[in-house]
């Protein structure tokens, strides 16, 4: 499968305008876009100033703008960002009734061995379903678990769409409350084994990169890694 679009990679040394405006403009094109060489450590200041350049950091999930996407000692079974492995195409925050427009991941020490992310845009992931199983992923009818570290607090789901005819997505296929009902068992599989053929976009780490993704029209996944140094920085966005 051809991939669909393509993103530029931006080389910039520092944080300037130009760079930042560039890295908007292809955002907005492709729903995704890495900012390169960026100067950040394990700090959160840094962090913060370039993501607000691209919109307003959410603290609604674990309290604070930036959560460390780490390996934890213990938590081999909790999400996403608390443990090695890979994780599977998926959006941030499908569990919320509005997930966040934007995530923006800071490299601070890439895995040394996979832990890179993958990016597929949303009209490719659908492209090649039948038309019953779009159908099916635009009802008002699926659920989804709050994971268990941002469970307090956090309202009871309700039934949401997975994509509507405006091109959005949102999804998570082990986040699913339940397994799905018979009417959405055989849409789920199909749309799962869609995203495992789709040919996606893959960023290798480096130190210093800012990755970018529209969460609304665009699914992230990660390669598999289990090197305990691994650290990301996590922060969702609203658009402005
Ligand atoms: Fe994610």
């Amino acid at each position: 499968m051809a991939v669909p679009w393509k993103a530029s990679v931006f080389r910039e040394t520092g944080f300037t305008m130009n760079g930042i405006e560039r890295a908007r403009a292809d955002l907005a094109k492709h729903g995704w876009t890495v900012l390169r060489g960026q100067r950040f450590g394990a700090g959160h200041d840094e962090v913060l100033r370039i993501a607000a350049a691209f919109g307003r950091p959410s603290t609604r999930d674990g309290g604070q703008a930036v959560w460390e996407v780490r390996p934890r000692p213990g938590r081999d079974h909790g999400t996403f960002s608390e443990r090695t492995g890979p994780a599977a195409f998926h959006t941030d925050a499908q569990y919320h009734a509005q997930p966040e427009d934007y995530v923006c991941l800071f490299v601070v020490r890439p895995a040394d061995d996979g832990g890179d992310t993958r990016v597929l845009g949303a009209a490719a992931a659908l492209s090649s379903l039948p038309a019953g199983t779009l159908t099916a992923l635009r009802e008002p009818a699926w659920t989804w678990k709050v994971p268990e570290v941002f469970r307090s607090g956090a309202p009871a789901p309700t039934p949401t769409t997975v994509t509507t005819t405006a091109g959005t997505i949102r999804w998570r296929s082990d986040n699913l409350a339940g397994p799905p009902g018979r009417a959405r068992r055989r849409p789920a599989a199909a749309f799962t084994a869609a995203l495992d053929r789709a040919e996606a976009h893959q960023v290798r780490h480096r130190p210093g990169d800012v990755i970018i993704l529209d969460n609304l029209r665009t699914l992230h996944a990660r390669t598999a890694f289990q090197d305990p140094a691994r650290l990301v920085l996590r922060v969702r966005l609203w658009a402005r």
